[in-house]
């Protein structure tokens, strides 16, 4: 109980100070209500009180250990009197040390820090002549899903108020298996060859000698590739920092098939039906410095008290021919398809409604890949998309073990049957007594030839390309989110939060990567941020 009571004085002053500031500054930055972070009675903070609560006091009964067998003693462990040596022979203690010692699961090498929850789609609207693909045919259809929403670059520990991307997965559990959908908030994505994935990774993770952010790092990239800057200014856009209000897009177009075999191309945006709320620089100051787990916290405590936020799913459309006439590649995850060109219709809704039991086991060990396709959805050709089918399972063999699909959380609704066996932690029937190989002769599963890809023909000269001659492309839609789907007080706060990162960055980058990148949208753009840079500038060295 003392912890608890700590936990309410320490949440308490919080509140009060976040009250005060709040009234000074006043909150007029969002649509969406006051910080909603921790209060005093936040069902999270009572989740503890909330179980003992509904768990009668030895209702649990004694504890047994991994093997079953009582165990004698939680507090003294075994030895020679009160202060002779401790014995070898306390299985009870070495094991508890033991299991401890292996807690931590290697944590995943992007989006590592992450909070989830179950729920469900509901299809709103009938796109049956777009695609085969069942949990998305029939009005009304629902399938269960589990969200997990991480933060891109940051390492386990850090705020959830980090200006960082957020990643949203989405697993739908379908009677054709698992499909995986994991987006990001950033619209775009600044690299477009999975050749620098490691490289922009590493360019916004830790310095090698200092093992702290390097904002020069982060720059000096972002300048040497600058198909990356529609990304950056998303980035550095208002801040939904909660992860109820935020969207997700999937980025990278992805094919669509219909049950006549007839493809199209779409993209996928998952839009929050909640009031869009940011945070100023001094609330993320607060917040992140007084509960780094805010988002957490925020999504929790929303499903507990019924409060379920939705998410509209919309999708953009472009035909076969309408890919070939593209005068740039239309799958280049740089890039966006204009809504004034390629207008997103409604598909359903998703509803987040159940908090996860243990997070370790429903949210830590979800896996996720973009590579989970289900019959009627297909990749595109967009390169990073294929990269990525490959690497998120690689990943997930070597965090979670070969068998991680058997995991609870990872495991479809459809009974798996196929003929991969064995290999470590292994927790399904393993094929039984039946054939492990194919063909044979007893009545071992069969193919399933109808679930067979589009076919498609391709020509073209294998060669390596870096290919940067359409740029230029990627300003034009730089100058359209800027001008057009900004207005000038939202365009003002991008200015300021440019100027406030580029700060931070050794003279020489920060200076090339105004020129470089911002003087390129506009002359009047790159002036604004040059003027706010030097001001932030001048601020951190007053003398
Ligand atoms: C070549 C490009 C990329 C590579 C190689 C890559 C690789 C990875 C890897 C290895 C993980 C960790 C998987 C795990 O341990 O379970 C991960 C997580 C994630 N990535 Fe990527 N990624 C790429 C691009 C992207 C893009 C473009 C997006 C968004 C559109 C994205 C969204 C995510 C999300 C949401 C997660 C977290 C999944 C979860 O919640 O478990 N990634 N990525």
């Amino acid at each position: 109980m003392t912890g608890a009571r700590n936990m309410h004085t320490r949440v308490l002053c919080w509140y009060i100070f976040s009250t005060i500031l709040l009234i000074k500054n006043g909150s007029g930055n969002s649509q969406g209500g006051g910080i909603p972070s921790m209060t005093p009675s936040d069902p999270a903070s009572q989740q503890i009180i909330d179980w003992a609560a509904q768990h009668p006091a030895n209702a649990a009964g004694t504890v047994r250990d991994d093997q079953g067998c009582p165990v004698p003693s939680l507090t003294a462990s075994l030895g020679i009197g009160s202060r002779g040596n401790l014995l070898l022979q306390d299985v009870f203690l070495i094991n508890e040390i033991a299991a401890f010692n292996r807690e931590r699961l290697p944590e995943r090498i992007t989006q590592p820090k992450g909070h989830g929850a179950f729920g469900y789609f509901r299809v709103t609207h009938d796109i049956s002549s777009l695609t085969k693909a069942d949990f998305l045919n029939g009005v009304g259809k629902t399938t269960r899903v589990l969200a997990r929403i991480s933060l891109a670059g940051s390492s386990r520990g850090c705020s959830d108020m980090s200006r960082d991307a957020r990643g949203f997965a989405i697993k739908f559990y379908t009677i054709d298996g698992n499909f995986d959908f994991a987006g990001t908030t950033g619209l775009s994505y600044p690299i477009r060859d999975p050749m620098l994935f490691t490289d922009l990774s590493r360019s916004r993770g830790k310095n090698p000698q200092t093992n702290a952010k390097d904002i020069t790092m982060r720059w000096d990239f972002s300048t040497l590739r600058p198909e990356g800057i529609l990304y950056l200014l998303k980035i550095f856009s208002d801040f939904g920092a909660n992860s109820r209000v935020i969207d997700t897009h999937g980025v990278h177009a992805f094919k669509f098939v219909n049950k006549d075999g007839i493809p199209v191309f779409i993209k996928f945006h998952f839009l929050s039906q909640q009031p869009f709320r940011w945070y100023n620089d001094t609330e993320i100051a607060m917040v992140a410095g007084m509960d780094p787990d805010s988002s957490a916290r925020d999504l929790y405590d929303a499903i507990a008290t019924q409060n379920y936020p939705k998410w509209t799913l919309k999708i953009q459309v472009m035909t076969a021919e309408q890919a070939l006439k593209s005068h740039v590649s239309p799958f280049d995850p740089t890039k966006v398809w204009r809504e004034e060109e390629f207008p997103s219709i409604p598909v359903g809704e998703l509803v987040l409604n159940e908090n996860p039991v243990n997070y370790f086991n429903d949210i830590e060990q979800a896996a996720f890949c973009p590579g989970n396709l289900v019959p009627g959805i297909e990749p595109s050709p967009d390169r990073l998309l294929i990269a990525r089918m490959i690497s998120y399972q690689d990943a997930q063999r070597y965090r979670l073990g070969v068998n991680f699909a058997q995991i609870a959380v990872n495991r479809p609704i459809m009974q798996v049957k196929n003929y991969n066996r064995d290999g470590f932690m292994r927790d399904n029937p393993n094929g039984g007594g039946g054939p492990n190989y194919f063909p044979n002769s007893f009545h071992g599963p069969t193919q399933n030839l109808s679930a067979g890809q589009n076919i498609f023909h391709v020509n073209g000269i294998v060669d390596r390309v870096d290919y940067q001659d359409d740029v230029e492309d990627n300003f034009r839609l730089a100058r359209l989110y800027l001008y057009k789907d900004l207005n000038a007080a939202q365009r003002g706060r991008v200015v300021h939060s440019l100027g406030s990162s580029l700060a931070l960055a050794a003279k020489e980058i920060r200076e090339k990567a105004v020129r470089e990148l911002f003087f390129r949208i506009t002359p009047e753009f790159g002036k604004l941020v040059w003027d706010s840079m030097q001001a932030a500038v001048a601020a951190n060295h007053p003398n």
